[in-house]
């Protein structure tokens, strides 16, 4: 899974994506646009959400927010991944998680859900992919395009919200298996979409956000997650972008996740990346500080940012947290993460 165009003077983030072990980790954080940074509060005082999500200026402007502060060698795309759901039919509001009004449940409501063409899904992401890019060009900074996997935005639409652990998405897997697959390959379908129209509207790369895979023993993933995984993840081989996958609190299925057709995965911190490494021999890492050490001492990060980037070591590592900032990080702290990660020279270290 190795692209040959990458070269030297390719951004640091895709080279590492590709599987370079580069003599620096490169560095972005999941939720590194969002309610820590005070100028994206300020923005978020005057529009919804949803506002800041379809006006492409907007969602440009929330997206570059954090690359104006620090260093960042990727920037991913500020929108959610319940984006593309509205245009199935399915109307979402945000309070502040995604809620669903009417959960799925019957034949009746699948069949009611559209398949829309792609250039119906969300045009404004297109848009506001194109004004990131214009901003970007001649940076060494990729930008990173992404989705739900189907089965997580299938964990919404079932449950209807945010929940602890999401008991009646796990019971409806076993009442209706038969409606369950109808959905998942239907959001399949429109996540395949998705993901290459923003390709084609300029994403470097993509990541697809399995954030509740982990609730699911081997057997259920093996049969409501994997395969529709692997149909999206292929669908989008061969266009010149690096594939990443996300699962959180996911270890128990590392042997499963190493079958998907992807160039890195994001693990949580649970793990070091250490121990996580001999799952993944044709992977790229990304990862894993726990994103509750932001809110300790620097000192304190400086030590357990040097820990997972000497786990990193001994192959491609694309350093991150291992879920979203919290809403109380103070942006300093991500400022001196960056730092640090910066300082360390992974050819001249030993792992640990
Ligand atoms: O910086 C980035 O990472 C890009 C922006 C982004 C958002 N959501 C913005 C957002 C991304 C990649 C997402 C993906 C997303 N959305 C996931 C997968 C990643 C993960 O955390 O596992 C999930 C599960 C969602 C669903 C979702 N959307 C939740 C649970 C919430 C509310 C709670 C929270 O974590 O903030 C949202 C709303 C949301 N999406 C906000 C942001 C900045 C907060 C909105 C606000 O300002 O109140």
């Amino acid at each position: 899974m190795k692209n040959p165009t990458t070269t030297t003077s390719s951004p640091l983030f895709l080279r590492a994506a590709w599987g370079e072990d580069t003599p620096r980790a490169p560095l972005w954080l999941m939720r590194q646009a969002g309610r820590y940074l005070p100028e994206y509060r300020a923005i978020k005082a005057r529009a919804s959400f949803w506002e800041m999500v379809r006006t492409p200026e907007l969602a440009a402007e929330i997206t570059l927010q954090p690359l104006r502060r620090f260093p960042l060698d990727a920037a991913i795309l500020f929108s959610d991944i319940m984006t593309p759901l509205p245009a199935m039919g399915v109307p979402i509001e945000f309070n502040p998680g995604p809620v669903v009004a009417e959960p799925l449940r019957t034949q009746a409501q699948l069949e009611a859900l559209r398949l829309p063409e792609p250039q119906e899904i969300a045009p404004y992401v297109a848009e506001a992919i194109r004004l990131v890019r214009r901003e970007l060009a001649g940076k060494p900074v990729a930008l990173i395009g992404f989705a739900g996997a189907p089965l997580t935005l299938a964990t919404y639409l079932v449950q209807g919200s945010g929940a602890k652990d999401y008991e009646e998405f796990r019971a409806f897997l076993r009442l209706a298996p038969h409606l369950a697959h109808q959905l998942l390959q239907k959001l399949t379908e429109l996540t395949i979409r998705y993901l290459r129209m923003q390709i084609e509207a300029g994403a470097e790369a993509v990541q697809l956000f399995d954030s509740w895979a982990g609730l699911h023993d081997p057997d259920t993933y093996r049969t409501f997650g994997l395969p529709y995984n692997q149909k999206v993840l292929s669908a989008l081989a061969g266009l010149g972008v690096p594939r990443i996958y996300l699962a959180v609190g996911a270890s128990h299925l590392y042997p499963l996740l190493a079958l998907l057709p992807c160039e890195a995965v994001s693990v949580d911190w649970r793990l070091s990346l250490a121990q996580v490494r001999p799952f993944f021999p044709a992977h790229t890492l990304q990862g894993n500080l726990d994103p509750a050490v932001l809110l300790a001492p620097l000192e304190v990060i400086t030590q357990e940012a040097h820990k997972v980037l000497r786990a990193g070591l001994g192959g491609p590592h694309i350093f991150n947290l291992g879920h979203g900032v919290i809403r109380t990080t103070p942006p300093e702290h991500v400022a001196h993460l960056v730092e640090v990660v910066h300082q360390f020279n992974r050819h001249s270290e030993e792992p640990a």
